[in-house]
């Protein structure tokens, strides 16, 4: 498994991906088209004997240090391999070393995610319970560098 900056040739399998992971509630593929062109080195792939299983996107808060993971998935028949923590270690360093040694994301406080962000050492910083709308609560979690 190889992990390696997207391009825009990979973006169709990206959103494929997103769509799985979040149906309704996932990113729009344009969007991702966009943030490669703010942040190309901030959204990685997970590639497994040429075929794209996984992705991470990342970006950069308001005060620069800031870091952010915006959204992780791991097709679902590749799950439990190691893939997904690959993927955020990757970013999570790539951001450090751009600057932003510290990174937040967000997470629904019933996705099980949660038990990997935590083993990587985000801790948790706020709840919001209407955070992407009404019944719709995240957690802010937060990793200090
Ligand atoms: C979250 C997700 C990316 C994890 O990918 P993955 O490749 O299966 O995760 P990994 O195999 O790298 O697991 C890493 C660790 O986290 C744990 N973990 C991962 N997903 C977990 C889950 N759903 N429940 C409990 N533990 C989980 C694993 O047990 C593993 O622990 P270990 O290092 O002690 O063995 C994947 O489940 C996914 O795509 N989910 C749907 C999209 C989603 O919810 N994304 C996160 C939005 S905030």
């Amino acid at each position: 498994m190889k992990i390696r900056a997207a391009t825009k040739a990979d973006l169709g399998a990206i959103f494929r991906l997103e769509q799985a992971a979040f149906g309704s509630h996932g990113y729009p593929d344009f969007l991702f088209r966009q943030l490669l062109e703010l942040w190309p080195h901030f959204l990685l792939v997970a590639e497994n004997e040429g075929v794209l299983v996984g992705y991470v996107l990342g970006g950069m808060g308001e005060a620069k240090e800031q870091g952010w993971i915006l959204s992780l998935a791991v097709d679902e028949r590749q799950r439990g391999q190691g893939i997904g923590k690959a993927l955020l270690q990757h970013l999570c360093r790539d951001l450090a070393d751009s600057g932003c040694p510290s990174q937040r994301l967000t997470v629904h406080p019933d996705n099980s995610a949660a038990g990997l962000y935590r083993a990587l050492g985000f801790q948790l910083e706020t709840t919001e319970s209407d955070y992407f709308g009404p019944d719709e609560p995240r957690q802010v979690l937060l990793r200090r560098g």
